[in-house]
């Protein structure tokens, strides 16, 4: 092989490499629906007391820690072995801007494309569309920075 087709070669590996890099991290969550978005999380801050969190935390930590940490910063045991990465809750403001309507949508239906699965009713971990609730209240009193 001549020079050229060496170097045409190594082009087209470079080009592949960086398309592979540059899809994991341009990746960008897709958008709940409108309905989603509107939705408003049921759970009276005041409810949100020691047990509260406690139980709340139970599920956290049985279904979701692996990937998004005992923190909630995306550093779970998980984590390291997935391309697109498990969301750092704890980046300033993003419990704050966060729609909950689209976290809820996102625990619900799963992120496509992504190892982030649906967690909702009649999946195969069913979490009821109240213990998801539950979970987004538990992620605000914890990981909100
Ligand atoms: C196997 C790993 C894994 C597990 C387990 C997991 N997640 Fe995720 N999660 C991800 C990944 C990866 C993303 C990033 C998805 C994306 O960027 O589209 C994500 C994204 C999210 C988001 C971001 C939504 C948004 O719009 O910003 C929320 C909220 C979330 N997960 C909540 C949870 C909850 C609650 C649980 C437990 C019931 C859980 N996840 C379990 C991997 C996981």
């Amino acid at each position: 092989m001549n020079a050229k087709g060496i170097i045409s070669i190594i082009a087209s590996l470079l080009m592949l490499l960086s398309a592979s890099v540059f899809a994991a991290g341009d990746h960008q969550t897709a958008t709940a629906p409108e309905d989603f978005l509107a939705m408003e999380n049921p759970n009276d801050p005041d409810d949100v007391d020691d047990d509260f969190l406690k139980s709340a935390g139970k599920l956290y930590k049985r279904k979701c820690k692996k990937c998004h940490g005992t923190d909630g910063d995306g550093q779970g045991s998980a984590a390291e072995d997935i391309e697109i990465k498990p969301t750092d809750f704890t980046v300033a403001g993003y419990m704050e801007e966060r729609a909950d309507g689209q976290l809820f949508w996102i625990i619900k239906e799963g992120s496509e494309g992504t190892e982030m699965e649906a967690f909702g009713p009649g999946t195969d971990v069913n979490v009821s569309e109240e213990e998801i609730w539950n979970l987004i209240s538990f992620m605000h009193a914890k990981f909100a920075n």
